[in-house]
């Protein structure tokens, strides 16, 4: 991995007992915050991937941090993934079960049939978002040609239930 890349992976904060006692939150907002750890994670997130996408789609809110960024330096569209109630039209609505809580992602279909989309989120953790995800470009009609995530926590298992991740950290 380059310099810029290890400068990055560094400015990951760890924060003990966030949301919740007992949980290891890694807060990226100071890697955001630095222009040049920012965009070689946006290189990396899109390097094995590159050319072979044609939108990118980010799940609110942290995926939106990435996506809105790959979306420019890769030269395509993004397809926001929005938690529920926040599109006005959705085509596909998908529910999962989070660590704590329920939750249902909804995307619009503004992409024609075989549009190959690259997934982006900021973590996998235990999978359910990213397979939820997936789940929703299926009944979308898009090709989801790739996942990829700034930070994957190999702990949590997330990997065996979502299948091919490129994670661009792990920990
Ligand atoms: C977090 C994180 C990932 C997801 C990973 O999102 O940003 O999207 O959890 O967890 P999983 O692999 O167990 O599904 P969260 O919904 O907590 O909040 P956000 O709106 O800040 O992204
Ligand atoms: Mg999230």
């Amino acid at each position: 991995p380059s310099a810029a890349l290890d400068r990055a992976e560094s400015l990951i904060r760890t924060i003990a007992d966030y949301p919740e006692p007992g949980i290891l939150f890694r807060d990226i907002t100071p890697l955001l915050a630095d222009a040049a750890a920012l965009r070689a994670v946006i290189e990396a997130l899109i390097e094995p991937f590159s050319g072979q996408f044609d939108v990118v789609a980010g799940i609110e809110a942290r995926g939106f941090l990435l996506a809105g960024a790959v979306a420019t330096v890769a030269e395509v569209g993004l397809v926001p993934i929005r938690k529920a109630g926040k599109l006005p039209r959705p085509a596909a609505s998908v529910s999962f079960t989070l660590e704590y809580a329920q939750a249902t992602i909804e995307a619009h279909d503004d992409i024609e049939p075989g549009t190959r989309v690259l997934l982006v989120d900021d973590v996998l953790a235990t999978g359910g978002t990213l397979v939820a995800a997936h789940e929703l470009f299926e009944v979308l009609d898009g090709h989801v040609i790739g996942t990829a995530v700034l930070m994957e926590l190999t702990t949590l298992g997330g990997r065996e239930r979502v299948g091919d991740v490129h994670a661009v950290f792990t920990a």
